[in-house]
């Protein structure tokens, strides 16, 4: 296990905040020195475009940006770089998977199978390739708590033409680590593809695509203690070669010709038109060199340690219902009884503690939780049991009367 004071020291944010208990990284995590050090050196040192130089500083930092897809290969056990596609973040990921079935892996009345714990960026690009495809999109029936029922997933595909199923590796909601091998070997028994939004689960769960199998996983670097505008979308190959971009422009194109003829390069630099985020990938180098460093193993565990300690703190409390009894990774969504998510968040916030309350972007999971608005705390390799301690000691205290008085 790694020495939790050794890291905090390495975040800034956690230095100059001494107040602050920050318990929304699922929204968006903090970045440690490295990270922002390889931001600034880009822009102080060898500020040029990459892949179109003749120059030493544009040459340097092409190779940087390239052996970053090597990085993050290594991070989830990726055997081909080639399969590391650099995107905008998982939004971006998802939208090239959802809208390369949309156009041409789905037919008519082919099935789309997901859940509805999904947030908003891996379901809405799907009802687009729903209509695209004149496909149908169906729920897995989750238990009432949202945990994963493999034998109903598997009855799901009796007498239905599945072709993809599309499920979160961590629900952003309820933290819990679905399943995905067991999810995958099935779907796959069948013919069916598996997308996977891994933006909840990269960060915290140690993941090794060769095993699980997946054929495509999609995850942001702002989520994984890098800068915000880039992230992954990795996919098997001979799949990626399969789909065509969503955006064209410079450094994706080998030739064109007058009469439209466009020659893409290959894969990955196919998808990717335009000048990147390049201060972004350098920056998400360093978050996954930090996070191997520190071990994937250890995150976890400390994810899960935090994660239990708050929700066996919170099962104490008379005034908290909890939603996620069983989380593992880092998130807990409760509420306090008889007070609204919103109202409770503002009252937290004067108290010096940040948390997310509403719907987290998940506007279907209303249907299988039966709750519409919760609080959310999510904890992140900087966390303590200290800080939990001190946001349990405010929840014992917090009144309606509390809550009302700190937004009028
Ligand atoms: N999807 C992010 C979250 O869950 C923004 O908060």
């Amino acid at each position: 296990m790694f020495d939790v004071n050794k890291v905090r020291n390495d975040f800034p944010m956690i230095r100059n905040n001494k107040d602050l208990i920050y318990f929304d990284s699922g929204a968006t995590s903090f970045k440690p020195d490295r990270v922002i050090k390889a931001i600034m050196d880009y822009y102080t040192l060898y500020n040029s475009n990459i892949h179109r130089g003749d120059y030493d500083i544009s040459i340097s930092v092409s190779k940087t940006y390239d052996d970053t897809r090597k990085t993050i290969a290594r991070f989830i056990n990726a055997d081909d770089p080639r399969c590391i596609v650099f995107s905008s973040g998982s939004t971006a990921s998802l939208n090239l998977v959802a809208y390369n079935f949309g156009r041409n892996f789905l037919k008519e009345c082919d099935v789309i199978l997901t859940s509805q714990v999904e947030h908003a960026s891996n379901i809405l690009p799907w009802f687009k390739a729903r209509e695209e495809a004149k496909a149908n999109i169906e729920y897995i029936p989750l238990n009432p708590d949202a945990t994963f029922d493999l034998k109903k997933y598997e009855e799901c595909f009796k007498d239905k033409n599945i072709k993809v199923v599309v499920l979160p590796y961590v629900s952003n909601v309820m933290g819990y680590i679905y399943p995905i091998k067991e999810i995958t070997r099935i779907a796959h028994e069948h013919g069916a593809l598996v997308s996977i939004d891994g933006a909840q689960g990269v960060p915290h769960v140690k993941i090794d695509v060769k095993d699980l199998d997946v054929d495509f996983l999609s995850f942001s670097s702002h989520k994984m203690l890098g800068p915000a505008g880039a992230g992954v979308l990795y996919g098997k190959y001979e799949l990626l070669e399969k789909m065509e971009p969503m955006m064209y422009g410079g450094d994706s194109n080998a030739r064109f010709y007058n009469d439209g003829t466009i020659i893409l390069k290959n894969v990955p630099e196919k998808f990717e038109s335009g000048t990147p985020c390049i201060e972004g990938v350098l920056g998400m180098n360093e978050a996954a060199k930090y996070l191997m460093e520190l071990g994937m193993e250890n995150v976890e565990e400390y994810g899960r340690y935090l994660t239990r300690y708050f929700i066996d703190r919170l099962k104490n409390l008379d005034n908290v219902e909890i939603y996620n009894p069983e989380s593992e990774a880092g998130i807990v969504a409760f509420n306090l009884k008889g007070i609204f998510a919103q109202d409770a968040a503002s009252y937290f916030n004067k108290c010096g503690v940040a948390l997310r309350s509403g719907n987290h972007c998940a506007k279907l999971l209303q249907n299988v939780i039966n709750v519409t608005e919760t609080l959310r705390a999510t904890f992140n390799v900087y966390n303590t049991t200290e800080e939990i301690d001190r946001f349990v000691d405010i929840i014992k205290d917090t009144t309606i009367e509390k809550c009302v008085d700190s937004i009028l």
